[in-house]
């Protein structure tokens, strides 16, 4: 794992207590019913970067859909498990998916791609391709706003970040397969992120 990666990684074991009385700050309510809509009940979801599986996983498992939550971080993996205990969680980070072709039918990923470092992006919407059956649909918040990457400090502990622009991020994730039925950029809780609904297309 490189340098920027580890501070990811450590900045959420370290705030995962932290992060979870924060979260309420994002409401994603509209996001989730967009996938509702899209997205028939009992297939099988995978959340990438699914940190402690509140709301996204709990909202799922709520409405009928069979989640696996993927993150790299113990300490947030820990709080998912205690938060949704219908789910299934793996510690993995999201760069080196270890899951057989079409193995789900949709994945989500809510302010997580945003941390992995943007050479790192195309693989990641390939392999994502691979692992999700055909005419599945992605949720994902793709990128920032705007071109970004760095160090910064969030709730008082050090995180890096890393994005395209949105127009670069839609090429990418065309490229990988996938066709892009919806997207905008929203500002949520106070920060500006660029949303996807894609299909799989094999
Ligand atoms: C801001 S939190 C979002 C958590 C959750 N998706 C939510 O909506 O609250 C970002 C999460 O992505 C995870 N993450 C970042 N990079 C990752 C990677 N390469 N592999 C797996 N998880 C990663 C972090 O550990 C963290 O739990």
């Amino acid at each position: 794992m490189n340098k920027q990666s580890k501070v990811v990684q450590e900045g959420y074991n370290k705030l995962a207590k932290k992060y979870s009385k924060e979260r309420h700050r994002y409401v994603n309510d509209a996001l989730l019913k967009l996938f509702a809509k899209h997205v028939k009940k009992g297939s099988k979801v995978l959340d990438l970067g699914c940190g402690a599986g509140v709301p996204i996983d709990r909202f799922l498992v709520k409405n009928g859909y069979k989640v696996t939550g993927i993150d790299f971080a113990r300490n947030m993996l820990k709080a998912a498990k205690k938060n949704v205990p219908r789910a299934r969680y793996i510690q993995m980070d999201m760069t080196k998916m270890k899951f057989r072709p079409d193995s789900f039918d949709v994945a989500v990923s809510f302010y997580a791609i945003i941390h992995v470092p943007k050479e790192k992006h195309a693989k990641l919407y390939k392999d994502l391709h691979k692992i999700l059956k055909s005419d599945g649909i992605i949720l994902v918040n793709a990128s920032g706003h705007k071109k970004w990457e760095g160090y910064g400090d969030f709730i008082d502990t050090r995180m890096f970040w890393s994005h395209y622009a949105p127009a670069k991020t839609s090429g990418i994730l065309k490229k990988s397969g996938f066709k892009i039925l919806w997207h905008r950029v929203l500002e949520l809780g106070g920060e500006k992120q660029f949303w996807v609904l894609a299909r799989n297309k094999k």
